[in-house]
């Protein structure tokens, strides 16, 4: 898998999920923009790249910000003359964010999920639009979540932001598969990345997490990097509309308990 030649822009490229994909695409040939709020942290992330002989730059970008993104893309072309790549995939919880019922939650919180975890992959994509068409190709890689195809206790808003960006992804993908451009959610489960810290992921809780995880851990970021740059790169040639999960299992149950009494303790029921 090579993205010699190719262009791609990750938005918050500066840790996680997004900051192994710029590496992995940069260590692939490909130049990459990292559209990142924190800059301190993309500028770590370009510092790593260029060091290794990657190529890269970075943008300051707030994903919930129209101006910013659209010179995410500008500045993707104008450094590096084209877009291959767009990676949606900034998302940060509301400040003071904390799980709460449907009925508890404040509407600016609901506001800002909706705004910087589904309306900025809009943008981001319409932005990406003109210049893909042009030339008459191009990948998107929406970064969805399991909790877009099922429900999860506390978190409404998330839930609907992850399925609402899951057929988003697929209406595009019709509309836009004559014209060369590609375009696929990645659905992660419980990824060991700040993300999960944020909303007070104690070690208990996360030990509960893992037991419910057939492969018996959280992924690294790097287990959904390598499905994100799969869905990139020319392998995926006949993929698009798609929601790939990647998930350690997590999902392959039913949430029916074990029958088989040796399987009780098994790490599988939800
Ligand atoms: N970690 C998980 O368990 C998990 C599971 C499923 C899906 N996801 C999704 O993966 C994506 C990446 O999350 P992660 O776990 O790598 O988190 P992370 O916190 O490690 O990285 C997110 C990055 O986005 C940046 N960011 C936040 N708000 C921004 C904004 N408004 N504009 C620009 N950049 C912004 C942050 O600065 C950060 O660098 C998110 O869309 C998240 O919903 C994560």
């Amino acid at each position: 898998m090579r993205f010699d030649g190719k262009v791609g822009v990750v938005t918050g490229g500066g840790s996680g999920i997004g900051r192994a994909t710029a590496i992995g695409f940069a260590q692939r040939g490909g130049s990459v923009v990292i559209a990142e709020f924190n800059q301190e942290a993309a500028a770590k992330v370009v510092a790593e790249i260029t060091r290794e002989g990657g190529k890269a730059a970075a943008i300051r970008t707030d994903v919930s910000k129209p101006s910013d993104l659209q010179a995410a893309i500008d500045f993707a072309r104008s450094r590096f003359g084209r877009l291959d790549f767009l990676h949606n995939n900034a998302f940060a919880m509301p400040p003071h964010w904390r799980p709460s019922r449907v009925g508890e939650i404040r509407d600016e919180a609901w506001e800002h999920t909706l705004n910087v975890g589904l309306t900025a992959c809009f943008r981001a994509m319409k932005y990406a639009v003109p210049v893909m068409s042009e030339q008459k190709s191009g990948a998107i890689v929406n970064t969805a979540s399991i909790s877009g195809l099922f429900a999860d206790y506390g978190v409404a808003a998330y839930n609907t932001i992850k399925a609402g960006l899951i057929n988003l992804t697929r209406a595009f993908a019709l509309e836009y598969g004559p014209l060369g451009i590609r375009a696929n959610c990645v659905c992660p489960g419980v990824i060991d990345t700040p993300l999960i810290g944020s909303g007070g992921t104690d070690p208990e809780t996360r030990k509960r997490i893992e037991s419910k995880i057939p492969l018996g851990r959280l992924g690294r970021p790097e287990d959904i990097a390598n499905v994100v740059l799969f869905l990139a790169s020319d392998l995926a040639a006949f993929v698009t509309g798609a929601a790939y999960v990647a998930d350690g299992g997590q999902t392959a149950h039913t949430g029916i308990p074990p029958i088989i009494p040796s399987e009780s303790q098994a790490p599988s029921h939800r």
